[in-house]
């Protein structure tokens, strides 16, 4: 993948600094960005959204970054080959990584296909505060699914570059949290990710 940077020492010296910050941070909690990948329609915005008010609920402070509402905005630019992906992702990990320098445990929910990208953001970040979480599905489910139609619009060659259609998603190899979506609910996908937050905790 030639689309990142070679060099991130910059970030590495930067983020060594402000992470002793944290140690003296006036929020009571160890930021962390949960990582959330898996293509349309698996339910990442959904987990996503109930995880912030259960993280809420339990008096930390949280921040989302959904790919819907960044493709709105900051991502506005950009489109769905696989240079523009890279670059939506390489832009979000920057975001959360300024948010988790500023001590929030922020919540991703972006596609993220490509195996490369997710690995750079996990550097963006620092693997001490990343924890991937593979939102899982068959495409037959999210294809019966399919809230926007998109699914439909794709096969109808309508729409190009479609994630598991015409364009790829390399399914994560050891991603901290697997989420098998046929087999738990909103609420056991949200207690698994909090057992992870909570053990990132016990190892400040
Ligand atoms: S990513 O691949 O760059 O991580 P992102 O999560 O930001 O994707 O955006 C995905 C959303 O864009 C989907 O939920 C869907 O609503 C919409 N979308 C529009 N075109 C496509 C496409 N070709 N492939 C995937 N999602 C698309």
């Amino acid at each position: 993948m030639s689309h990142f940077p070679e060099s991130q020492n910059q970030h590495l010296h930067a983020f060594a600094f402000s992470h002793a910050r944290f140690e003296h941070s006036r929020l009571k909690q160890k930021p962390a960005v949960i990582w959330m990948t898996g293509i349309s329609a698996s339910g990442k915005s959904t987990i996503a959204d109930a995880l912030d008010i259960a993280l809420q609920e339990q008096g930390r402070i949280t921040a989302i970054i959904d790919g819907d509402s960044v493709r709105g905005g900051l991502c506005r630019d950009l489109g769905f080959t696989d240079s523009d992906r890279d670059e939506n992702i390489r832009r979000v990990a920057e975001v959360a990584r300024l948010m988790l320098e500023a001590g929030l445990i922020v919540i991703v929910a972006l596609i993220s296909p490509s195996s490369a990208s997710r690995h750079y953001a996990r550097s963006i970040i620092g693997n001490e505060f990343f924890i991937e979480v593979h939102v899982d599905v068959p495409l037959e489910t999210a294809e019966h699914r399919d809230p926007k139609g998109l699914y439909k619009k794709a096969r109808a060659g309508l729409i190009k570059h479609f994630t598991g259609i015409d364009s790829h998603y390399d399914v994560p190899v050891f991603p901290e949290v697997h989420l098998d979506t046929q087999a738990l609910s909103v609420a056991q996908s949200v207690e698994t990710i909090l057992d992870w937050v909570t053990r990132h905790d016990d190892h400040t």
